[in-house]
């Protein structure tokens, strides 16, 4: 485990033998449901660690709490603020190493192999089976879920990163007439909303939004193949390519357009500034859509979506996931499996998603109750997966192993905040931390 380091392996050790008995092997969690002419269960406390605490977020967090609650659980909330969910891991592994894991954690990824490298997961494979989980999720999803061949993460929705959400009413202003499809459409239609005094381009300057926005750039001006070349291989030869060279100085012409207040400013603050009118475009995964939506605004009407400039044949997915850790008691064991086999209905992958933005993660789930932005999400899903242009975000812990994406997200970030640190320079940074 690449947190082996954080953790030290004696630490793990001593862990495991407190959370899980010392001799004990992977304990299965148990398949839901139980047995009609089985007596009512006690009320298990599952305790949920996860980092959903916006409006649209805690709308949908609020789904799956209810929805396991309808199992007869009662659901501890373990919120942990800041988007990204970078607070939330390192809140994750202090309680883990302090021996007291919380029942289930939102993880994604290959962190997810880390965690059950280090024998910290509890196996969910007997409940994928009895539910066919290989035959509803998609093979890329399934494989992120899996070690060893057993699901170990339950995985909650697809979100899509490269998107570019837009205010119609501030493009109107400013003359601008439709969403700008590249990258240099995008800077034509940002200088008028500038000049009609508006901010054109609503960005918070924390390291992991500054990450989101630029991987939608390293895709927009290289494609896909270059995109996975460069930041899901990092492969040195394309971090230290002219088309990198291009999108660090396409990444760093996009400040001009943001506000000074942008340092530190919270994902959702940056898209209330789209929803209040007083900003014109933000890139942003569809999470932001669980905004618009809350807010009460629905697409074409009051927001617009579409790919980030030049990545409309490119999708790069995000899938959120709940890990379940290895327990002792043998009703969190039972609990566990009911919240994994809640996660993978149609009811809530039906509910959860239109509130949080992203689409459902089952196969051929019907999106007829869906707005246009998700109906668009799920048909490129399924048509860059066929063209080669579906690929994991680095931004959000899908490509590349949290250590090294984390090294990598920081270079971003210098660069991003030092005007006057070279483009050569942060593409030498970038490389070093690739290694
Ligand atoms: C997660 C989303 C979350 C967003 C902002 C992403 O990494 O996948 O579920 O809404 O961060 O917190």
């Amino acid at each position: 485990m690449k947190f082996t380091h954080t953790f030290g392996a004696a630490l793990v050790a001593a862990l495991l033998a407190t959370a899980c008995g010392k001799k004990e092997e992977a304990a299965p969690v148990a398949a839901a449901p139980a047995p009609a002419a089985a007596p009512a269960p006690a009320r298990t406390s599952v305790e949920v660690l996860h980092y959903w605490t916006s409006g649209g977020e805690a709308k949908s967090a609020a789904e799956l709490k209810a929805m396991l609650e309808a199992k007869g659980h009662e659901w501890k909330d373990f919120a942990v603020a800041g988007g990204g969910g970078d607070n939330a891991m390192t809140v994750l592994k202090s309680r883990a190493v302090s021996g007291n894991p919380p029942t289930a954690a939102q993880v994604k990824g290959p962190a997810i192999q880390e965690w059950a490298n280090e024998g910290m997961l509890a196996s969910i494979d007997n409940v994928a089976q009895a539910e066919k989980w290989d035959e509803l999720l998609p093979k890329v999803v399934a494989d992120v879920m899996k070690s060893n061949g057993n699901y170990v993460a339950a995985p909650v929705n697809v979100h899509r990163v490269n998107w570019m959400w837009a205010n119609p009413e501030v493009l109107k202003q400013a003359g601008v007439a439709a969403m700008p499809k590249t990258w240099d459409e995008f800077f034509v239609a940002a200088d008028k909303i500038k000049k009609s005094g508006n901010v054109a381009l609503a960005h918070g300057g924390q390291n992991w939004q500054d990450f989101t926005v630029f991987e939608s750039v390293v895709l927009g001006v290289g494609g896909p193949e270059f995109y996975t070349n460069a930041l899901v291989k990092l492969d040195p030869a394309a971090i230290a390519s002219p088309t990198m060279t291009k999108a660090l100085t396409t990444f760093r012409k996009l400040k001009g357009y943001t506000d000074s207040a942008s340092t530190g400013r919270d994902w959702n603050m940056t898209t209330a500034m789209v929803i209040g009118g007083k900003a014109g475009f933000q890139f942003m995964g569809d999470w932001a859509k669980g905004e618009f939506t809350a807010a009460g605004q629905k697409p074409g009407e009051g927001f617009l979506c579409a790919a980030a400039p030049g990545t409309a044949n490119a999708y790069t997915f995000n899938v959120d996931s709940f890990i379940m850790f290895k327990l002792k008691d043998e009703a969190a064991q039972k609990a566990q499996g009911d919240l994994a086999s809640a996660i993978l209905s149609t009811e809530f992958q039906e509910v959860f998603n239109q509130n949080k933005g992203s689409i459902p993660v089952r196969l051929g789930h019907d999106m007829a109750k869906f707005d246009d932005c998700a109906k668009l999400s799920a048909t490129d899903f399924v048509e860059t997966a066929k063209s080669g242009g579906l690929v994991p975000s680095i931004a959000h812990g899908m490509a590349v192993e949290p250590a090294k994406a984390g090294a990598i997200q920081d270079a971003v970030t210098q660069f991003w905040n030092d005007d006057k640190l070279s483009v050569a320079e942060a593409q030498k940074r970038i490389a070093a931390a690739a290694k």
